[in-house]
């Protein structure tokens, strides 16, 4: 088949096939980047409610310049890498002091922006300005090395991988032709179950031809991630507990927490966590009851923390960012999924 009945095969199965998503209805360049950002790294279903959200209160590029981060940073509280919240933020006020508030379309002046790579430029300007770019995402990558018949995604196939998107991209309507690729990699052409009869492309597709679609491309060995032991602290004062934020910068920053540490290996988590706390501070603080442990998993580590209620009379936080607030307040501040996990188990525990 030639490039132009490829096209036309995957753009025709689209109009019948595609998922109706709420961003699909409209090509403002600040609701689909918003769109492509949230939905990196992050499943469709798991997007919708922040999206609408997010656009519930934020309706326009200016008013996220004139947001307050911790605001932004709670209406993304959940959806994980936050790194992409305060990455839309600084970009939104980049568009405003930079390009008097208008998004760039021209993709060299749009990759300026922060958090914008190249999965994001594409994505953009080929679906909200219908220009030629490709955006590869993990779909991208699956569907078409099967059909090309890619065993392996080294550097000469992922050349020839885009070089093929390219060409399919360069016939007509590029942004919807980005989109139909998301489409059947997530509807058809699965990680670990395929349906090739009903994809556009299976006549030509060298994975479905050898009979065994799976064993393209090799799977990648998972690789083992480190564990890390932390240790957390409950303060309570007068139906109040502490909280700090964590810095700007780094993972979940912005975001608040319980007072936590992380302890080597084999350590005693109340001997550390009293030490610890000790030398930060200087009135002495009483480790007490463990309150239970939570697991959580990062994309490159894994954590246990163990929660333990502690004592301290006439307590000064000597962390500039550390605030008493009680319980029927936290609500307004943003925390992490393993935070909320914490809080599950003080209020299972009845603390
Ligand atoms: N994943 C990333 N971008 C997407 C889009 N525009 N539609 C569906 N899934 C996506």
């Amino acid at each position: 088949m030639h490039y132009t009945n490829k096209s036309k095969a995957i753009l025709n199965w689209y109009d019948c096939r595609k998922r109706n998503l709420p961003w699909r209805s409209s090509k403002n360049p600040y609701k689909v980047w918003l769109s492509e950002v949230m939905l990196q790294q992050t499943q469709v279903e798991t997007v919708i409610p922040y999206y609408e959200n997010w656009l519930n209160n934020y309706p326009t590029i200016l008013s996220v310049a004139n947001a307050d981060l911790d605001d932004l940073l709670k209406i993304w509280e959940g959806l994980g890498y936050y790194t992409r919240c305060r990455n839309f933020y600084r970009a939104a006020r980049e568009v405003v002091s930079k390009f008097n508030c208008k998004i760039p379309d021209q993709i060299d002046r749009f990759r300026t922006l922060p958090g914008v790579g190249d999965y994001i430029a594409g994505a953009v300007m080929s679906i909200a300005f219908n220009q030629s770019h490709v955006a590869i995402d993990g779909n991208h990558r699956r569907v078409i090395s099967r059909v090309l018949g890619l065993k392996s995604l080294s550097r000469y196939n992922q050349k020839r991988l885009k070089s093929y998107l390219r060409k399919l991209i360069a016939i007509n309507r590029p942004g919807d032709m980005n989109q139909a690729l998301m489409d059947i990699g997530s509807s058809i052409c699965k990680p670990r179950s395929t349906c090739c009869i009903e994809c556009p492309l299976h006549n030509s597709c060298r994975a479905y031809l050898s009979g065994k679609p799976l064993s393209y491309p090799d799977k990648i060995s998972g690789k083992r991630i480190p564990v890390k032991n932390i240790v957390a602290a409950l303060f309570e004062r007068e139906d109040k507990i502490l909280i700090s934020k964590r810095p700007e910068r780094g993972l979940l920053g912005g975001l608040w927490e319980l007072p936590n540490t992380e302890i080597p290996n084999g350590s005693n988590p109340q001997e550390s966590l009293k030490n610890i706390l000790n030398k930060k501070n200087s009135h002495n603080i009483k480790v007490g009851e463990n309150v239970g442990e939570i697991k959580h998993t990062f994309t490159h580590f894994k954590m246990n923390v163990s929660l333990y209620h502690c004592k301290v009379s006439n307590y000064s936080v000597s962390e500039p960012m550390s605030k008493w607030v009680s319980f029927s307040d936290l609500n307004q501040y943003a925390f992490s999924k393993a935070n909320h996990k914490l809080f599950g188990l003080i209020k299972k525990e009845n603390v």
